[in-house]
């Protein structure tokens, strides 16, 4: 194996084309982590945001982005067991947090410390999620449980469970919403897809035939339609994806006592406009939850439940690992035109 690799970094953030090509060594595992080979890349909003440095939190100099990767071991340090060379794998999108809410904002891969944009990453094991022999996802369906997969389940499962049933509405067709779709679709829940797009609903009803779906342009209020649409008690999950510019009509929609996942910041807003959410939220009995992805241990039941029910999730693209198409990607995914996720296949 040649010791070299190529590894992505940003020098610079004000543009994707930031994106710069290093030759590193192969990191050697540690005894307690294990060297992965990565085959896919899965790329998230966070990654556009981070690249243009307008990710809210802190991002460390010269990082190495990316936060989701999945792959085959291919070497495993002398402390650690249960794993093996050859195990296919994902990594947890913060390494140390292992279980319950975040210790701090700053741990995230490909932000507050390096990412998985790399050949090859040495991890913890206790960060490692070994997937079950026979599981039909590709690298790249794998790769994008890590963000928005656990961002989904949290939202789902983090606090008031969802159950088969009741009923679930997802702003938008990309990585988390689609995702959450899934989901929702394997607990029996009643889903509710919203879209700027009639074409991408069309595609959405094709590809996972949702209960219904909502063009929030065409209806600008389309809570009303939601509650319509659930027999007058409102929705019972819903994850926001637009923030501050939606969240009055996701209040609205909510039915008494429901769950929001605050989870996106997308939709454009007037910041002489902005709705008196705690009043709101109060007559609804709403919870209104913040979502930091999820700890690993979300992962564990997340890649559980997808093997077992062999999932099969929406990859709109695949790019190849080089700097033209990485950001070829980047571009992609902020234009918005995709379904599901974009993911970068690693040779
Ligand atoms: N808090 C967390 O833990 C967490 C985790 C993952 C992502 N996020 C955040 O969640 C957001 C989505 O991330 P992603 O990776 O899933 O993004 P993505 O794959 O790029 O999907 C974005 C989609 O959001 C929809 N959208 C945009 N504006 C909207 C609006 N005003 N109302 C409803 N839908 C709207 C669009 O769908 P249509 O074209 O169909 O309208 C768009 O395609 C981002 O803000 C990201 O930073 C947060």
């Amino acid at each position: 194996m040649s010791q070299q690799q190529t590894v992505f970094r940003f020098p610079t953030r004000n543009a994707f084309e930031d994106l710069a090509t290093f030759q590193e060594d192969i990191p050697t595992p540690a005894s307690h982590e294990v060297l992965i080979k990565v085959r896919a890349i899965s790329i998230n909003s966070r990654d556009t945001q981070v690249a243009t440095s307008n990710y809210p939190f802190y991002i460390k100099d010269n990082v190495i982005p990316g936060s989701d990767a999945a792959g085959d071991i291919v070497e495993v340090g002398d402390a650690v067991r249960g794993f093996a060379k050859g195990d296919r794998v994902v990594v947890s999108f913060d390494n140390t947090r292992l279980y319950g809410p975040a210790n701090d904002v700053i741990s995230g891969q490909g932000g507050g410390v390096d990412g998985v944009m790399a050949q090859y990453i040495a991890r913890s094991a206790s960060a490692v999620v070994k997937i079950p022999a026979g599981s039909p996802q590709s690298y790249s369906e794998l790769a994008s449980l890590v963000c928005t997969g656990v961002t989904a389940w949290n939202s789902l499962y983090g606090n008031n469970p969802l159950i088969a049933g009741q009923s679930v509405l997802v702003q938008g067709t990309g990585g988390t919403s689609m995702t959450a779709l899934v989901l929702a679709k394997a607990a029996g829940a009643t889903t509710i897809v919203t879209s700027s797009s009639d074409e991408k609903l069309k595609v959405v009803k094709e590809l996972f035939n949702p209960d219904y779906c909502i063009n929030y342009t065409k209806t600008p209020d389309w809570a009303s339609e939601a509650v319509k649409l659930t027999g007058g008690k409102g929705v019972d999950h819903i994850l926001e994806i637009g923030g501050v510019g939606t969240i009055e009509q996701s209040i609205a929609a909510i039915a008494q006592g429901g769950v929001i996942s605050i989870i996106g910041y997308l939709a454009k807003y007037d910041p002489a406009r902005v709705p008196n959410v705690l009043l709101l939220a109060l007559g609804k009995e709403a919870v209104l939850r913040g979502i930091q992805i999820g700890p690993k241990c979300m992962l564990d039941d997340l890649v559980t439940l997808v093997s077992r029910q062999k999932l099969r999730f929406q990859i709109e693209k695949e790019y190849a690992f080089t700097r033209d198409d990485i950001v070829a990607a980047y571009n992609d995914l902020a234009s918005g035109k995709h379904i599901g996720k974009i993911c970068i296949t690693v040779e």
